[in-house]
């Protein structure tokens, strides 16, 4: 199936908004500032179709919240997904995308991210896994993840899950329209490592909308007011990887898609995806 949107028509409200953003870019590229390309500025019509994606979206997390347990295997998870989906009239986006052959990313202990979920995985007590949720609507895309405690959890592993939320919050709280990028990744960066952990680096937040992986990538790791200028209408995620020793991390040669840590110490991940607007941010699904 080939989906395709009409180019739009901005009401003429709309056209005289952006026209004021695109002039104030101008003067920030001016200045030297790396500044996003104008497809990267979502609009009206584009952030209500998202927002349908991500309601979506966020049911499903809730839906998975309200049910995983130990004894579960990751197999079932992935079912709760797909069928909540589709049973909205939606679409698991990692369904096939680039190969992977599952409708959602199940990361269990020392998986950092893009665990394949599993019949022959179950969830044991003192698991701490994520789930990663991704989903397309109409066409949109929207994508976040929550980490999950299973049963008694040791400290040492609770504080690292407490601890990596911790660095989104201070992730989005850092955004800000006409901040930069790098007010993000330092946000994130300085808790994680104030905490005595590591921040991955090979992956990161990502551009989401119109499609799964956008520009820009956004690091969790930075300076501030470094990266790419914030600007309204922006949308992308902030999904910090946190790892309780090393920062290295390999793939998983068996199935090319599972990300692991070097030294088998377990990772934590909290994905949202946002929104700059004129006055802050929002989260569009958490
Ligand atoms: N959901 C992941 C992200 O946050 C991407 C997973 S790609 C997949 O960007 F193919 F593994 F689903
Ligand atoms: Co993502």
């Amino acid at each position: 199936m080939h989906l395709f949107r009409m180019k739009e028509l901005l009401s003429p409200e709309e056209a005289a908004k952006r026209a004021a953003i695109e002039q104030k870019m101008k003067e920030y590229k001016a200045k030297g500032c790396q500044v996003p390309p104008r497809k990267l500025i979502k609009t009206e019509t584009q952030i209500e179709g998202i927002r349908k994606s991500a309601e979506v979206n966020t049911g499903v997390l809730d839906y998975v919240s309200s049910r995983i347990c130990a004894g579960m295997t990751t197999a079932e998870i992935d079912k709760m997904v797909y069928e909540y989906t589709v049973s909205h009239g939606a679409i698991p986006a990692p369904l096939n995308y680039e190969g992977f052959p599952k409708s959602v990313c199940t990361s269990i202990n020392e998986e950092v991210c893009h665990g394949i979920p599993s019949e022959n995985v179950k969830l044991c007590e003192g698991d701490i896994i994520n789930v990663d949720v991704s989903t397309i609507l109409g066409g949109y895309y929207s994508d976040a993840s929550r980490m999950f405690m299973i049963g008694k959890v040791s400290n040492e592993r609770r504080h690292l899950v407490e601890t990596a939320r911790e660095c989104l919050l201070r992730g989005f709280a850092a955004v800000r329209p006409w901040g930069f990028l790098g007010d993000i990744g330092a946000a994130v960066q300085e808790h994680a490592e104030a905490n005595g952990y590591s921040v991955v680096r090979e992956y990161g937040g990502h551009g989401v909308g119109l499609r799964f992986h956008e520009d820009p990538f956004v690091s969790h790791v930075g300076r501030r007011g470094k990266g790419m200028l914030l600007v309204p209408g922006m949308v992308f995620t902030i999904e910090p990887m946190i790892n309780m020793g090393s920062r290295k991390i390999y793939v998983d040669a068996a199935d090319d898609w599972t990300v692991l840590t070097e030294d088998g110490m377990p990772s934590a991940q909290w994905e949202y995806t946002v929104l700059v607007t004129e006055t802050g941010a929002e989260i569009i699904t958490g």
